[in-house]
């Protein structure tokens, strides 16, 4: 699996949530198995790239290469200096959110509303592939499978990205209307893989290796991008690797081990945000890792209360290792709690 001149070791993706995918998360997802991570949106608004947040998501200290970092906008000049501005700062892959709403950061419809107006959308392709390309920087494209039900006009964008120069292409088996409602499909992903040269990459309810393996098989795509199932469970990765290796399902990673991952990660995410933001931001990972274990809710309840940092670590590595005296492994998740996460996280 490649992107431009970037080799990745794998074929499996975290997507990219906003709120969820900073660089602590990437980088645990990454260490878990996962080959590849695109960061959360970062507005083609000039007057945001100062604030706190924005500077937070442009920040790729200690991360491994290749950094793609992923820009949202609905003016291709904008665009394209948003790609610059991220170049300068470390991006070495510009993806192009056509998949997520992303009104909030654009004051306006950006994100998949584009694919509604496909001149637009290939005019912002074009812009940014012209900033990147003389930089050696590839740009890939992140879209649903159409506007609506009967505007389904993923294949045709694809394409025309593709003449565009786009070096990759992702597409979340749902329509813009669909928000994250119903079931995604995979025959459009497949209409698209069959259609381009460039690598394409199929995402939308991927939560166990099984689901892997049926929606790289039913569409082709060179890889699947996992989000949601990730959450709260980043090991789904090397479960993943693992059951795509060798045809068998991994055991469920020990609850000394799953603590151990956990508690690192709320260090690394108390670095990057402090302790009064990093405190409260860390509570819907917590509770995202407690909620389909057994007292998980009630844990989550208690938790929310804490506000210091210490505190917070203590308190989780006290009930993991409460839990541990009658559990070895983490508890498989039922396939109706998993429906439920999914149904509940987006
Ligand atoms: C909380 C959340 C935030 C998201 N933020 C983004 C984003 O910033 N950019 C984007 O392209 N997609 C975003 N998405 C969409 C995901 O990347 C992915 O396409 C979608 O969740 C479907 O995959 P899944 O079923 O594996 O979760 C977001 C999804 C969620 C749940």
């Amino acid at each position: 699996m490649q992107i431009g001149p970037h080799v990745l070791p794998n074929r499996l993706f975290v997507a990219p949530m906003a709120g969820v995918t900073d660089r602590p998360f990437r980088r645990l997802c990454r260490q878990l198995g996962a080959g590849y991570a695109v960061s959360e949106m970062v507005s083609s608004r000039r007057d945001l790239w100062t604030s706190l947040k924005t500077s937070r998501r442009a920040n790729h200290d200690g991360e491994a290469a290749p950094i793609a970092v992923q820009i949202a906008g609905t003016d291709p000049e904008m665009m394209a200096e948003a790609a610059a501005y991220n170049i300068d700062r470390g991006a070495q892959i510009i993806d192009i959110n056509m998949g997520c709403p992303a009104k909030k950061v654009c004051n306006t419809w950006a994100g998949s509303a584009l694919m509604r107006d496909e001149p637009l959308a290939l005019a912002i392709v074009e812009a940014v592939v012209a900033a990147c390309a003389p930089r050696g920087v590839p740009v890939t494209l992140k879209m649903r499978t159409g506007w609506c039900d009967t505007e389904r006009n993923a294949l045709r964008l694809a394409r025309g990205a593709e003449s565009a120069g786009v070096a990759m292409v992702t597409v979340h088996g749902r329509t813009r209307e669909q928000g994250y409602k119903g079931a995604a499909e995979y025959d459009t992903i497949a209409a698209v893989k069959a259609a381009l040269r460039i690598p394409v990459v199929a995402n939308g309810d991927i939560d166990s290796p099984e689901k892997a393996r049926d929606v790289l098989a039913a569409t082709g795509a060179d890889a699947v991008m996992i989000g949601r199932a990730a959450q709260g469970r980043p090991w789904i990765f090397r479960e993943i690797a693992h059951f795509l290796a060798t045809g068998e399902h991994l055991p469920a990673p020990d609850v000394t081990q799953a603590k151990a991952w956990l508690v690192a990660h709320l260090h690394d995410h108390y670095a990057l945000y402090g302790e009064f933001a990093g405190v409260r931001s860390a509570r819907k990972h917590i509770g995202w890792a407690v909620r389909a274990l057994p007292g998980g809710e009630a844990f989550r309840a208690r938790m929310n209360l804490i506000d210091a940092c210490d505190d917070q670590v203590r308190a989780l590595a006290d009930w993991f290792d409460a839990l541990a005296v009658t559990h070895q492994r983490l508890p498989a998740t039922s396939a109706a709690a998993n429906d439920d996460l999914l149904e509940h996280s987006a």
